[in-house]
């Protein structure tokens, strides 16, 4: 059945404008607009779920959320990957419990309803009452979402009317891939899934993401002398840097600085880098090759982000209009020396986890960004957004809506606009398509 669709909020104008670059606190706090964007934006949305080398085998699985939709992804006997909402369709009764395994079926602990790993409900406790009332098993299984992935990573929707997985990750593919296929071996994910929370609106965190490498110089200057040895790269002396952008999708990056100690620190990384340059050309060419190991972060609307610097991942899960579930895993190259991995593991852990340097910098001031908008004044207060007007290259073979330097807020201003247009449309049908219209 589709998910009924709320008349969208009538101030949506005056908080939230892009073409001037101005916006509103009232964004990161709301109640009304919260409920609006779980129907809109998470309920409709392409979200990750997992990488496929979390699951690898038939029945292993792991729990995660569709914003707060909470689901189960299950590797099948066929290979095949199915997303289950994790909610007994008899009560809701949660069927599972653990955050990862192996198993045969889920059985609810309610009144023992037994579903396969492919959400089937196979039987029921005191299961001769139910045929004597004429019950229909096979009407009665977990319901499942769309599922599609992209080079291991794992997307899924419960909207019908949502375009094809390609067509809404678009032209960005082409620089996802500078992390998830310079190598033939492609990725996975080691360590586990470190869950933290923030009291932070999801949005900002992940507009940070898209395009905020302006806060780095400044908000972790301190940490990255401290811990890295030197200050983080000073972004506007960088010859060459970009913000890409395509339907709220962002990725901010500058070239030639593959193996840059300061922000790496690590020197097997920055050796295996080095020597890892020429193959990964030879995938990606000359261009990409060498954005690889550089200052550069991405978002997938509406929140899973990376940094393929430091090679974390991680979702944004709302958790109400003013917290957030922080999923943080760390991404390798499959085939890349035990010793390099292990590298990128602790440097993600010492500078973007729950304990590294970086990610204590930013989740405070992400908590206060959302908490002075609980003020009847400041919610309305105008938030400038308005870096980089004007910056847009039109003269360029790269892909998407590219703009001249990193310090800008273009990948910001595409990033609210597409969160504006979702909220104002009943349907997908009704989304615009604003690429080349803005900026
Ligand atoms: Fe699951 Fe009743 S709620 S069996
Ligand atoms: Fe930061």
């Amino acid at each position: 059945k589709a998910i009924e669709s709320t008349p969208p909020l009538a101030d949506l104008d005056r908080i939230c404008d892009m073409q001037e670059g101005r916006m509103a606190g009232k964004i990161f706090w709301d109640s009304e607009i919260y409920e609006q964007e779980l129907e809109k934006i998470f309920a409709r949305c392409w979200l990750f779920v997992a990488h496929e080398s979390q699951i690898p085998e038939p029945g292993d699985y792991v729990a995660t959320t569709l914003g707060e939709d909470e689901v189960l992804v299950v590797r099948q006997k066929d290979r095949s990957i199915k997303v289950l909402i994790n909610a007994c369709p008899h009560r809701g009764n949660k069927v599972c419990f653990a955050e990862a395994g192996n198993a045969r079926g889920f059985i609810c602990n309610y009144h023992g309803w037994a579903f396969g790993p492919d959400g089937a409900l196979r039987g029921m406790h005191e299961s001769g009452v139910y045929e004597q009332s004429g019950f229909d098993k096979s009407r009665q299984g977990l319901r499942e979402a769309r599922v599609d992935s992209y080079k291991g990573l794992v997307f899924a929707t419960f909207a019908a009317d949502a375009p094809s997985l390609a067509d809404y990750l678009g032209p960005m593919t082409w620089y996802l891939d500078v992390i998830l296929d310079n190598d033939e071996g492609g990725t996975e994910f080691i360590g586990g899934c470190i869950r933290s929370t923030y009291e932070c609106n999801w949005k900002i965190a992940a507009e940070n993401f898209v395009g905020d490498i302006l806060h780095a110089g400044w908000t972790h200057d301190s940490a990255a002398q401290a811990m890295l040895g030197g200050s983080v790269t000073k972004v506007s002396e960088l010859p060459e840097s970009y913000q890409v952008n395509w339907n709220g999708h962002g990725y901010e990056f500058a070239r030639d600085l593959v193996g840059n100690a300061a922000v790496l620190g690590e020197s097997a990384i920055n050796k295996y880098l080095h020597l890892h340059s020429p193959k990964a050309a030879e995938r990606l060419g000359e261009f990409r090759a060498r954005m690889l190991g550089a200052v550069s972060s991405f978002t997938v609307f509406p929140n899973f982000s990376f940094l393929p610097g430091q090679n974390t991942v991680r979702v944004w899960q709302p958790r109400g209009p003013n917290k957030i579930e922080l999923y943080t895993w760390v991404i390798v190259n499959r085939n890349a020396p035990a010793e390099v991995k292990e590298k990128w593991r602790r440097g993600a852990m010492m500078t973007f986890s729950p304990t590294g340097v970086f990610e204590m910098d930013d989740g405070e001031n992400w908590e206060y960004c959302t908490k002075t908008s609980r003020g009847k004044v400041t919610r309305y207060q105008d938030l400038y957004v308005g870096l980089g007007m004007n910056s847009r290259l039109s003269d360029t073979e790269l892909p998407g809506n590219v703009f001249r330097g990193q310090l800008n807020e273009a990948n910001a201003r595409a990033y609210y606009q597409r969160w504006k247009d979702l909220l104002q449309a009943r349907t997908w049908a009704e989304v615009p398509d604003r690429n080349g219209k803005l900026d």
